[in-house]
């Protein structure tokens, strides 16, 4: 691994040349106007599972039904008990100096069921004492309508799979935007289409578990479009104008570096980023599915005996309807990948990866020695900023994930690293590139619940004790490097106020 990881470090330095010097950090500052922030998710902190009238979300169910989903087999019921130590949570983004504070709606907090007539007021007042509270002490709420917890309900009708659910979906942001519009003004509307698809419903290591990896994964993403669509044009047709917001869907997304320089590589990444970041973006910013999905997923699915492709193909008016549906662009970056072509695999069982067509290493791969690789390289952050602006054109982005695991130790030098990196890459795609980056929100503000990880993977710049009741908070070294930074827009110590 350490040989392959070396050759990598040089063919990424002779691929971008003398312009992209890596491994110095960028030592002027950011944008006066730039937002710091950081990010959590409803029940990956909250726990409150059953309290004050929620319903049952698919994550409850799914863990619920099976501990061994995760892999401590336990589950987010109490998780980092925010649902209760939010007055305490607020204090700490307060402490910690960030202005923006990026956080989801439990859907089964405000309808249990999913379903209008189950509304919960319960639920709809806590996050207005919420972000009532976040306002008072000047954090900006940046609220996210779906980060994975569907009502079980739903996803017993079909979940993701089922069109329908795009309808229920607008009518649950309806009820958001009506109860907490008056006080935010930046929304996201579902956060990672294609992690929810492809381990929901593809490799079935998420919830609802399904193993569909050749179909739902498809079907999963129009719905899911469908959805953030809905509550787009909700927003912009019924509230836009009186509460004076923006909205837009968050995507993740690797940068995808060639790993040789020949012609058939370099086809590889491109092709690797349109399965990944084209398969979300090019329906909402450009229009349609990317044309080489189509394609591929076309041709393979006539040799399979399919009657028509297993991608779903749009209407004219649902592509129009998908289509513009931003107002800046929400991106989550966490990794570079390296990318290489592979031969035709042969017709079998349907699959995205040979739909894709493509071999990439690191992807999966956290290995010690792949943490400091990544920390001293953060290359790809530049990189794929360079190609979200130049492909489409958003006007502005915000990065609304990008952060490390480490075993949870308060002196957490690697992510200090990998932040001052990554933080770096992207000050130069500002500076040098005139990448508009609105903000970013690191993930994570607190360690959490990480799904299929359960609480084995520890993302916050905070630790979090679970082995105590109280769940007590304590700022790790990383916390307070990146106080620094928000208080001097700047990465290096030299750096003063
Ligand atoms: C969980 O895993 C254990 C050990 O592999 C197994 O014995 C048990 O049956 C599993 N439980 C369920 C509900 O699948
Ligand atoms: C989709 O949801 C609707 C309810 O909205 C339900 O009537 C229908 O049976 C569902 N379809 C499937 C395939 O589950
Ligand atoms: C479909 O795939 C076959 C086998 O790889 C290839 O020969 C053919 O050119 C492809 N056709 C299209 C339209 O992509
Ligand atoms: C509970 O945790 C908070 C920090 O999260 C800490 O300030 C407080 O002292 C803790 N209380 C107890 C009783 O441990
Ligand atoms: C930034 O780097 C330049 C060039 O290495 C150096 O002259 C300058 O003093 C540095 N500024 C800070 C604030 O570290």
């Amino acid at each position: 691994m350490k040989v392959l990881i070396l050759i990598s470090v040089c063919l990424i330095v002779e691929a971008f040349g003398a312009s992209l010097p890596k491994a110095e950090i960028n030592n002027r500052t950011f944008p006066e106007s730039f937002r710091w922030g950081a990010a959590t998710a409803a029940y990956q902190i909250e726990g409150g599972w059953n309290e004050d009238g929620k319903g049952e979300s698919m994550w409850d169910h799914f863990t619920h039904a099976n501990p061994n989903v995760t892999d401590d087999k336990l589950n987010g019921d109490v998780a980092c008990d925010s649902y209760h130590k939010w007055r305490e949570d607020i204090q700490l983004i307060k402490e910690l100096g960030v202005s923006l504070y990026r956080f989801s709606v439990s859907w089964t907090r405000i309808l249990p069921t999913g379903y209008l007539d189950s509304y919960n007021q319960a639920g709809v007042d806590y996050y207005v004492n919420f972000v009532k509270g976040l306002l008072d002490e000047g954090i900006t709420p940046m609220v996210t309508l779906y980060h994975w917890d569907l009502p079980q309900v739903l996803n017993e009708q079909g979940g993701w799979l089922n069109d329908s659910t795009a309808d229920r979906f607008g009518e649950y942001s309806r009820i958001v935007f009506e109860n907490l519009g008056p006080f935010v003004k930046l929304w996201s509307t579902v956060n990672e289409p294609k992690t929810t698809c492809m381990l929901g419903y593809g490799s079935g290591e998420n919830a609802p578990g399904i193993k569909q990896i050749g179909t739902a994964i498809y079907q999963c993403a129009r719905v899911q479009l469908l959805a953030h669509a809905t509550a787009y044009h909700i927003y912009h047709n019924e509230f836009a104008a009186e509460q004076g917001g923006q909205i837009s869907l968050v995507i993740d997304a690797t940068f995808n570096e060639p790993d040789t320089d020949s012609e058939a590589d370099a086809e590889a990444a491109e092709r690797e980023t349109q399965f990944n970041l084209g398969w979300y973006a090019n329906p909402v910013y450009v229009g349609d599915w990317p044309q080489i999905m189509i394609d591929r997923i076309g041709n393979r699915s006539t040799q399979e005996g399919f009657s028509e492709s297993r991608l779903p193909a749009w209407s004219a008016e649902e592509i129009e309807f998908v289509k513009g549906t931003h107002d800046y662009f929400g991106l989550n970056m966490y990794t570079a990948l390296r990318v290489s072509a592979v031969g035709e695999a042969e017709i079998g069982e349907p699959n995205y990866y040979n739909d894709k067509g493509t071999a990439v290493a690191f992807g999966s791969d956290w290995t010690p020695s792949v943490a400091s690789w990544l920390a001293s390289y953060p290359y790809g952050m530049r990189g794929l900023l360079n190609y979200v602006w130049n492909h489409y054109k958003p006007g502005e982005i915000y990065v609304t994930e990008n952060g490390w695991a480490t075993d949870g130790e308060i002196n957490d030098q690697s992510r200090i690293d990998y932040l001052q990196g990554y933080l770096s890459n992207m000050l130069d795609a500002i500076l040098d590139d005139g990448v508009n980056v609105a903000g970013y929100t690191t993930w994570s503000l607190m360690d959490n619940f990480e799904w299929a990880r359960g609480y084995t993977q520890k993302y916050g710049i905070i630790s979090v004790d679970f082995n105590s009741r109280n769940r007590t908070r304590t700022f790790k070294e990383s916390a307070k490097w990146y106080q620094h930074t928000v208080r001097t827009y700047c990465l290096v110590d030299e750096c003063v106020e």
